[in-house]
């Protein structure tokens, strides 16, 4: 602890050094709390648990005790997982993945708005949400003036510390001391009508300072930790994985050859998870040099990639490594501190900066239907699974989006390329190419019933790609010739689903 005591620099705020119970007291029932933290990274390991108690205990007198979540993205079980189990929270936004918070979701017990997370900062500062009370921001340090350096995840906090009318800090010893200089905080988004262009024009550029800023009067109370981020394991990238990152690979060649690619391809946008990673392995043996990377979450994939030279340099909002990879990250910091750049959510999410540096996004996907709508987000078009994330962002606004997932789920009892989607998170005008382990459908430029055509017999599993057929066929027949449906057996199968376990008919 008294390491972490040394990262408050700032003598007044030294002052300020509170316990996580202390600081506990500041967040009453019914309040809006602004919390840092992106996809396991950055997100308080304290004052939550403090506060959960506190929950607990007003809720074994039979008190209330709730309040209303917003974070930049998912946190982890110290965070969204211990609120969730003492029934703490009332209502969260804008992205979880925290299995009990999604139960309580699914019960009709928490209430959650699933915001694209570019526009999650400028709908609070605009007010939709009411005013904020707290923010509790995790930082990794804070320097002898008052400034606050960052953690590995960025996210919302300059907003957050702008908008809440009272601060508790996390100051957090485990995190690496030498991140101070690695952020680039731009903080000057604003609201429209005052709005100017933002000054990126390079995915590696550094346009602001690498420090948070926070009215120090507003500082309630400073906590020391000294926890781990939630740092997950990744799995080996097993067949599928494999198959589906080398025909994004193939696509990434052919694509150069056509001249619609430079040879160092444009920057990369890639979504969480085992795929993701598997890509990001494939493109180390690849054919391509000098890559960028301006994505959201930079995992294992990506940091291996600028480590053996392959990749000049990444921007993201969070680092969220396994246990491994943060330690080859915790190595070599020197040298990644100018290759990566920890930026705002706000800015690496943000529509104006995918077009204009012309992204190749690559996000995975719950399910797609023949015409290229994708489902992200809700498992049988009712029950939410985590959030809509960044995909959204990225997928409307990017120069190339992948769509990626395997052809099946739950052992073969699902098909994942559906008739018509039980959710719709990307439209048919946001979706340039879908991949399963089946093959690919490069969608571009095609009307809807070529687009049918194409992912029926390249993306489908071989289960399902009769029963597919006969649908399209008789659609067609049916008339509406534009986008062919039925209506009455556009959405049967997940019915068949729901009712026997099973999508294929028997
Ligand atoms: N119908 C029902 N369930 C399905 C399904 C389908 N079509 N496809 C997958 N599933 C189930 C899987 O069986 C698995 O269930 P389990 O947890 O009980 O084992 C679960 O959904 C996750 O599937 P998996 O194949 O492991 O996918 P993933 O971990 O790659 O996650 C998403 C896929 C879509 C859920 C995830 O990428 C996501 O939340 N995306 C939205 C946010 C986003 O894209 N962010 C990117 C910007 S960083």
């Amino acid at each position: 602890m008294s390491d972490a005591a040394g990262r408050v620099r700032h003598e007044g705020l030294r002052q300020k050094i509170i316990s996580a119970e202390q600081a506990a007291e500041f967040i009453q029932n019914g309040m809006t709390v602004g919390i840092s933290g992106f996809t396991g990274a950055g997100y308080p390991k304290a004052v939550p648990g403090a506060v959960a108690a506190k929950a607990e205990a007003a809720h074994a007198k039979g008190e209330a005790f709730k309040i209303r979540m917003i974070t930049g993205a998912s946190t982890a079980d110290e965070c969204d997982g211990v609120l969730a189990r003492a029934n703490a929270i009332e209502f969260r936004s804008p992205f979880q993945s925290d299995p009990t918070l999604r139960n309580q979701i699914n019960a009709g017990d928490a209430a959650y708005m699933d915001v694209h997370l570019s526009h999650i900062e400028q709908q609070v500062r605009a007010g939709f949400f009411g005013e904020m009370d707290v923010a509790l921001i995790e930082v990794a340090g804070i320097t002898e003036d008052g400034k606050l350096i960052p953690s590995l995840g960025v996210g919302t906090n300059v907003t957050w510390l702008q908008k809440a009318k009272k601060v508790i800090l996390e100051v957090n010893a485990r995190q690496n001391e030498k991140l101070e200089g690695m952020a680039d905080i731009y903080d000057s988004v604003g609201l429209a009508p005052f709005r100017k262009p933002i000054p990126l024009t390079e995915a590696g550029g550094r346009i602001a300072t690498p420090y948070l800023h926070c009215d120090l009067e507003k500082i309630a109370g400073i906590v020391l930790t000294d926890a781990p981020d939630r740092n997950s394991k990744f799995a080996e990238p097993d067949e599928m994985s494999k198959s589906i990152a080398a025909q994004i690979i193939d696509f990434f060649s052919h694509e150069v050859k056509m001249g619609r690619l430079p040879k160092n391809l444009l920057p990369l946008q890639s979504g969480v998870g085992n795929v993701a990673n598997a890509v990001l392995a494939g493109l180390q043996d690849g054919p391509f040099d000098n890559l960028t990377g301006f994505t959201e979450v930079l995992q294992d994939g990506m940091l291996d990639l600028i480590l053996s030279g392959k990749m000049l340099s990444a921007s993201a909002t969070a680092l969220s490594f396994s246990p491994d990879a943060l330690d080859r990250f915790n190595e070599n910091i020197d040298f990644l501190r100018s290759k990566i750049i920890l930026r705002p959510q706000e800015i690496t999410n943000n529509p104006e900066l995918i077009r204009r540096l012309g992204i190749i996004g690559m996000n995975a996907m719950i399910e797609a239907d023949i015409y290229g709508n994708v489902n992200s987000t809700h498992i049988m078009g009712t029950k939410m699974m985590n959030g809509i994330g960044g995909s959204g962002d990225f997928a409307r606004n990017s120069y190339l989006s992948f769509f990626v997932s395997p052809s099946v789920a739950k052992g073969g009892a699902i098909s994942c390329i559906v008739p018509m989607v039980s959710h719709h998170d990307h439209t048919e005008h946001d979706v340039m190419v879908l991949v399963t382990e089946q093959g690919l459908a490069d969608l571009r430029g095609k009307s809807p019933r070529e687009r049918a055509k194409l992912i029926i017999e390249n993306c489908s599993h071989p289960d399902y790609r009769d029963q597919l057929r006969d649908y399209y066929a008789r659609a067609e027949k049916a008339g509406g010739l534009h986008t062919p449906h039925l209506l009455n057996e556009a959405l049967s199968w997940h019915q068949r689903f729901v009712e026997t376990g099973d999508m294929r008919v028997k």
